[in-house]
C-alpha cells in the first residue's frame, strides 16, 4: 500500500513539503481517524496545523487510524478529508494548494491487530529512509472511547515507538476515569506505557482563546491587578457554561457521568485555576505553569453536600428510559444542572466565593469567566450623572468571555473604570461600536472589549501546542487526581440526592436562580409543588425523638437535625458557663462523627463565645499535630481555621516531646494533667463531648485497657487495637468529673453496640463507654436514627 501512495506521491511530483524536511519528520496519527471528533474537529485541526507550519522545516504526514478495513476506512476518511474547509485569514489560491498536499500526505491505515501496528512503525521507517529524512518525532492523538486505551497504548509501547531521538506524544480524551480511584486505576496503567512527559490529555478549554488568554492577560497586566487580584478587591468569581441542548441521545454517558463530571471536574475547574493560581515567574516555563496550577488545586477547600445545588431536566428521564430501555419506574438521580460553591484557602483567596454552573436545557448558550470586583466607592452626584461617565461607582469586572451567547464570539472585557488593558495587538483588537447591547446589566460601552483577530477553534489551538510540546496547555497526571481528589467527596455524598427538577428553556424562570447563604448554596425559590417527587415524607420533616438512654437524656433524629441541635445544645452551655464563670472549657473528642458538628458550628453559630473558649483534647493519637490522623489536625481543618479562638486557649495534647511521640519518661500526661488543674476549676470540664467506638470504647478508653478505667490518673497513654496504636486520653473519672458530657454515636455501624450498650449494666472494663457517668454533672446521649434504629 505505501508503494502505491509513495508512487502516486512521486508520480505528481516530490512528495509535497517532505523536501523541506530539514529540520525532520514529524508524523501525526490520528487514531478513530473517522469518529465523530475526527471529523468535525481533529482533520480540520491537523490541516490547520498543516497551514501554519509549511514551512517550519518540518515535513509532515497524517495517518488517520481505524478498526475498519483498508477500503471502506479509505473510503470514509477521505470523504471527510475532502470536506476540509480552508480558513477565512487564508488566501483561497495557497489554500487550495495546500490542501491538495494535505490529501496527498495523508493515508489510512487499519490498526487493530499487532501486526498492523508493526506494519505502519515499519512503514513511517521505510518512507523515511527513502525520503532521507531524520525524524523529528511521532504524535498519536487517541480519539477513540477510553476502554479502548490500554490496548492502543501497549501497542504503541511496544512496536510504534520511533527511534531514539525522535520524540512521542500521544494525545488522550477524556474522560480520564470517573472518580478518584478509577482515574487513578488508569493513570497506572498509561504511566506503564508511556513517560509522563509524552503524555498530552486534553480538555479543549484549554484551547478556547479566551481561557487560553486568561494567563497572559494577567502577565501582560500585572502592573494593574498585582493590587487587586486578591481577596480583599474581589467580590466574587463566575465560571459558567450553560447549554440549550438535553443529552438526548448521549444518555448512555451522560447517565453514568452527569452534569458535574463532564463539565465542572474539567473545564471550569480548570478555567478557574487559570484565574486563581500564581503566576509563575516566567509563562512559557511549562513546568512553572503546571506547578503553579497544581498548588492552586491543591489549596481548594474540600466541598460538602451543601456546597452544591442541582437539577434535572424533567424530560430527561424519558430520555434515559427511551435511549437505555428502563422502566417507567426508573428514577434517575443524575445531575444534568449544578451550581457549585467553591473556596480557596490561599491567602490570596480565603473567603472569596467562586461559583461555577453548568446545565443542560437552559435559555441560551454562552460560556464566561467572571471576576466582580467589590465596589468601595459612595458616589454622591445623581444618577442620571453618574450614569454619563465612567464613575467609580458602576460595577467593576472582567470578563473573559468564551463564546456563544449575546457576543457571540469569544472576548475580554474590562469595566472601563478599572483600567484599559494591554492586549497583543497582533492576536486581539478592540471591539467598538454596538450601544446598544448590554452585558451583565451595562451597555457594552462601559467597557474594553477586545476580540481575536482570528477565530481559532479550540482543538486547532491545542494541535498547535501539542506540535510545539507545550504541556502546560494539558492536563498533567498530578493535576487530573488533584482534581479527582476535590471532586470526588462531594460526588460521593450527592450520588443518592434527588435532583429539582426543570422544565428546561426559558420556563426554566428563577427555578434555578441559587444564593450563598452562610457559607452555603441553596436555590432562592421554594420547589414548585407540581414538580416534587411524591415519594414521602423527607427526613427533614421528623422532629427530634427525645427520650431516655441508659437512664439518661437521649435525642434522636436524622443525623442532619441531630447535628444542629447538638450544636445549638453546645452553644448554650457554653454560653450559660460564660455567663457564670467568664470561661467555657469544652474538651472534644476525635473521630469522624464530630466533623459534621465542627462544620456546623463554624458555619452557623455566629454568637458562639470563642474568645472566652477553651479548648481540650478527648484523646489523641501517638503522631505528630501536622499528621493528618492527628485528631488535633482534625480540629484545626473543621473548627479551628474557621473560628476566632485565641490561640492561648487551645490546648492540644502533648504526645510530641523531645522529638518523639509518646514516650513514658516524657511525662506528656503529667504536662496535660498539670495544665488541666492550673486552668480548669475543679478539673472539672464544662463541656466533655464523646464518641462509641464499635467495641464500646469512648475517648481512648479501649476494653479491658490497663490505664485510665479507673485510679487517680487523669491523663493516660493507652493501646489501641487498631493503628496508630499508641493513644493519649482523659481518663474516666477525669471525664467523670464534667458539668456535661455529651455522647454522639451515627451511623447504621453503629447500630449493634447502640443496642448492647442500651441493654448493660455498668461494665466499664468490657464497654468502657458504659462507665461514663458524671458524678455530679449531666450525661446526654445524641443518637441517629441509623445508629439507633438500624
Ligand atoms: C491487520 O492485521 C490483520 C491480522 O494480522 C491482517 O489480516 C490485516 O490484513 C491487517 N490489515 C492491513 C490493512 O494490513
Ligand atoms: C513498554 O516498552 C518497553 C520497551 O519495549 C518495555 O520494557 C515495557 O515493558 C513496556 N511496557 C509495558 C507495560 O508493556
Ligand atoms: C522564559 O522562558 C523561556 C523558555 O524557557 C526563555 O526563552 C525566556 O528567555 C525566559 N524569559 C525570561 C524573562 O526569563
Ligand atoms: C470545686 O469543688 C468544690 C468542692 O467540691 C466546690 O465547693 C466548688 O464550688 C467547686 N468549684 C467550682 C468552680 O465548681
Amino acid at each position: 500500500m505505501l508503494r502505491r501512495v509513495l508512487c502516486t506521491m512521486l508520480l505528481v511530483g516530490a512528495l509535497p513539503s517532505l523536501a523541506e524536511g530539514s529540520q525532520g519528520h514529524i508524523s501525526v496519527v490520528l487514531l478513530g481517524a473517522t469518529g465523530d471528533l475526527a471529523k468535525k474537529y481533529l482533520w480540520q485541526g491537523l490541516f490547520q496545523l498543516y497551514i501554519d507550519q509549511v514551512s517550519s522545516g518540518h515535513s509532515f504526514t497524517f495517518h488517520g487510524a481505524a478498526l475498519t478495513d483498508l477500503e471502506l476506512g479509505q473510503k470514509l476518511m477521505f470523504d471527510v478529508l475532502k470536506k476540509l474547509s480552508c480558513p477565512p485569514d487564508e488566501s483561497p489560491n495557497r489554500c487550495a494548494v495546500l490542501k491538495d498536499q494535505f490529501l496527498k500526505l495523508s493515508q489510512y491505515h487499519q490498526l487493530k491487530t499487532a501486526e498492523n501496528y508493526t506494519a505502519l512503525n515499519r512503514e513511517i521507517g521505510i518512507l523515511l529512509h527513502q525520503e532521507g529524512l531524520k525524524e523529528a518525532g511521532r504524535i498519536f492523538y487517541f480519539s477513540v472511547p477510553p476502554f479502548a486505551y490500554t490496548e492502543i497504548a501497549r501497542h504503541i509501547n511496544s512496536s510504534c515507538r520511533p527511534p531514539p531521538g525522535a520524540w512521542l506524544r500521544v494525545v488522550l480524551e477524556k474522560p480520564f476515569g470517573h472518580d478518584l480511584e478509577s482515574a487513578q486505576q488508569m493513570a497506572a496503567e498509561l504511566t506503564s506505557f508511556f513517560r509522563e512527559e509524552e503524555m498530552y490529555r486534553v480538555d479543549h478549554y484549554l484551547g478556547k482563546q479566551a481561557v487560553a488568554h486568561i494567563l497572559p492577560f494577567r502577565d501582560q497586566n500585572c502592573q494593574f491587578l498585582d493590587p487587586i487580584w486578591n481577596r480583599h478587591h474581589v467580590e466574587r468569581v463566575e465560571v459558567v457554561l450553560k447549554e440549550t441542548v438535553d443529552a438526548k441521545g448521549r444518555t448512555s454517558f451522560y447517565e453514568q457521568y452527569g452534569v458535574i463530571r463532564d463539565v465542572l471536574q474539567n473545564h471550569l475547574t480548570e478555567a478557574l485555576m487559570f484565574l486563581t493560581m500564581e503566576l509563575p515567574g516566567n509563562l512559557s516555563k511549562a513546568e512553572e505553569v503546571l506547578q503553579c496550577k497544581l498548588q492552586a488545586l491543591q489549596s481548594l477547600r474540600g466541598l460538602e453536600k451543601q456546597s452544591v445545588v442541582l437539577g434535572q431536566y424533567q424530560a430527561y428521564a424519558s430520555h434515559v428510559q427511551e435511549e437505555l430501555q428502563k422502566g417507567q419506574n426508573y428514577v434517575s438521580t443524575t445531575p444534568t444542572f449544578a451550581g457549585v460553591l467553591v473556596h480557596s484557602d490561599s491567602l490570596r483567596w480565603e473567603g472569596v466565593p467562586f461559583l461555577l454552573t453548568s446545565g443542560k436545557a437552559l435559555d441560551e448558550r454562552v460560556g464566561y469567566v467572571r471576576v466582580l470586583f467589590k465596589n468601595r466607592a459612595y458616589c454622591t452626584q445623581s444618577e442620571a450623572l453618574r450614569d454619563a461617565g465612567h464613575s467609580q461607582c458602576k460595577p467593576k469586572q472582567i470578563v473573559f468571555y468564551i463564546g456563544h451567547g449575546v457576543l457571540n464570539t469569544p472576548a475580554v472585557l474590562v469595566s472601563r473604570n478599572l483600567f484599559r488593558p494591554i492586549m497583543p495587538k497582533s492576536n486581539w483588537r478592540e471591539v467598538v461600536g454596538q450601544p446598544d447591547l448590554h452585558i451583565f446589566g451595562q451597555p457594552l460601552s462601559d467597557y474594553y472589549v477586545y476580540s481575536p483577530v482570528k477565530e481559532r477553534d479550540a482543538y486547532s489551538v491545542l494541535i498547535s501546542n501539542i506540535y510545539h510540546g507545550r504541556k502546560d496547555f494539558f492536563i498533567t497526571t498530578e493535576n487530573l487526581l488533584a482534581s479527582w481528589a476535590f471532586w470526588t467527596p462531594l460526588l460521593n455524598s450527592i450520588s443518592h440526592q434527588a435532583p429539582r427538577l426543570y422544565p428546561g428553556g426559558v420556563e426554566n424562570q428563577h427555578y434555578l436562580d441559587f444564593e450563598m447563604v452562610s457559607g452555603e448554596l441553596a436555590f432562592t425559590v421554594a420547589e414548585p409543588v407540581e414538580l416534587l417527587n411524591p415519594s414521602g415524607p423527607m427526613p427533614s420533616d421528623y422532629k427530634t425523638i427525645q427520650s431516655k438512654f441508659r437512664k439518661s437524656p437521649l435525642v434522636s433524629a436524622w443525623s442532619e437535625v441531630l447535628i444542629s441541635q447538638l450544636a445549638s445544645d453546645v452553644e448554650k452551655t457554653a454560653s450559660r458557663a460564660v455567663a457564670r464563670s467568664g470561661q467555657f472549657h469544652l474538651a472534644l473528642s476525635g473521630g469522624s462523627s464530630p466533623v459534621a458538628l465542627f462544620q456546623r458550628l463554624a458555619r452557623h453559630h455566629y454568637d458562639f463565645p470563642w474568645r472566652h473558649t477553651h479548648l481540650w483534647l478527648v484523646d489523641e493519637r501517638c503522631v505528630p499535630l501536622t499528621d493528618p490522623e492527628s485528631n488535633f489536625f482534625s480540629l484545626h481543618n473543621h473548627l479551628l481555621q474557621n473560628i476566632r479562638v485565641p490561640y492561648f486557649n487551645v490546648h492540644p495534647m502533648p504526645v510530641h516531646l523531645h522529638q518523639r511521640l509518646c514516650v513514658e519518661e516524657d511525662g506528656g500526661t503529667e504536662l496535660y494533667a498539670k495544665e488541666i488543674v492550673a486552668l480548669v476549676a475543679n478539673a472539672s470540664f464544662d463541656l466533655v463531648l464523646l464518641g462509641v467506638g464499635t467495641d464500646g470504647h469512648t475517648a481512648s478508653l479501649f476494653p479491658h485497657s490497663e490505664n485510665g478505667l479507673e485510679g487517680a490518673q487523669a491523663v493516660v497513654l493507652t493501646e489501641s487495637p487498631v493503628k496508630p496504636h499508641q493513644r493519649m486520653s482523659l481518663s474516666l473519672p477525669l471525664i467523670n468529673k464534667a458539668q456535661q458530657v455529651f455522647v454522639l454515636v451515627m451511623g447504621k455501624g453503629k447500630h449493634d453496640i447502640t443496642t448492647q450498650i442500651s441493654r448493660v449494666g455498668r461494665e466499664p472494663r468490657k464497654w468502657p463507654i458504659s462507665g461514663v457517668s458524671p458524678s455530679s454533672g449531666q450525661l446526654v446521649w445524641y443518637v441517629d436514627y441509623e445508629a439507633l434504629l438500624g
